[in-house]
């Protein structure tokens, strides 16, 4: 099985665009709901979680995990990868979403002004800048932390003048800086797409999260054949979450598109 993990809800978007373009495997998606917000909190704190949420999801058979959070991949990835993943499942991936977007991000940029949106954390670790300069040298990158954006997707204001002025004000500075790309580094923006692709008007190329996502992973099942062998079929997505699996299946419909039959409630750590 794939193993899908956010903090919450958020990574329904990605999943949803594996079921969409990779719809023969399974999937097992963990969402630490009790817990989130990750995107304000430490380094220690959000690898510690990440590690739980890992172990839980490969105790339940997955042969390769995917963390759709990026607050998880920039923070906790190269921890779990190298101090973790070695010792204890040598066989077995993880696999987070800074690097696809990065790659993503170079491709499309015309004049090597690229800006990054996230949460504070993501924003924080200047993980972006690391790894678009591995890809390139001589890009500019503007990341900018947006903080008031995924509580307001959350609370289903999305379309709404008072999100939109937040996302104008937040965007204006970037605008400001002549971006031509900009990366979404969030589970939550794609609910902004159009809205931030409105703002950022047609000189700016915004990408587009989940997409860009799922066509990396079938890329990397297509090279990774050792790995991609091991994972189960069927086309089965179960669910679990840490808190409430009522308000997860309500409101996690709404992120993942379709209908959620069942949620199982599990305790981390
Ligand atoms: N899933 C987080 C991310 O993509 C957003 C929500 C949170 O802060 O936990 O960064």
């Amino acid at each position: 099985m794939i193993g899908v993990f956010d903090s919450g809800m958020g990574g329904l978007t990605v999943m949803r665009a594996f079921l969409r373009d990779l719809p023969g495997y399974g999937y097992l998606y963990l969402g630490d709901n009790a817990r989130t917000p990750y995107g304000n909190k430490s380094l220690d704190t959000i690898y510690e979680y990440t590690r739980q949420a890992v172990s839980f999801l490969f105790d339940r058979g997955c042969i390769l995990i995917i963390l759709a959070c990026n607050t998880a991949s920039a923070k906790a990835l190269r921890r779990v990868q190298q101090h973790w993943l070695a010792s204890h499942h040598p066989d077995r991936r993880v696999l987070g979403v800074v690097i696809p977007l990065a790659e993503a991000g170079v491709e499309a940029t015309r004049f090597g002004r690229i800006g990054v949106i996230g949460t504070r954390a993501t924003i924080e670790s200047k993980v972006y800048e690391q790894e678009l300069g591995k890809l390139r040298s001589g890009l500019k990158v503007f990341g900018l932390a947006c903080p008031l954006l995924v509580p307001l997707v959350e609370e289903g204001w999305v379309g709404k003048p008072e999100t939109n002025m937040i996302l104008k004000k937040y965007l204006r500075r970037l605008k400001e800086r002549k971006i031509d790309t900009l990366i979404p580094g969030c589970t939550h923006y794609p609910f902004l797409q159009k809205d931030i692709e409105r703002i950022m008007g047609k000189n700016c190329r915004v990408l587009n999260g989940p997409d860009i996502v799922s066509e990396k992973l079938r890329d990397y099942l297509h090279r990774h054949p050792e790995i991609e062998g091991k994972i189960s079929r069927g086309g089965e997505a179960r669910f679990f979450t840490t808190d409430d699996p009522g308000r997860f299946k309500l409101f996690g419909e709404r992120f993942l598109g379709q209908r959620i039959a069942r949620v199982e409630k599990v305790s981390l750590g």
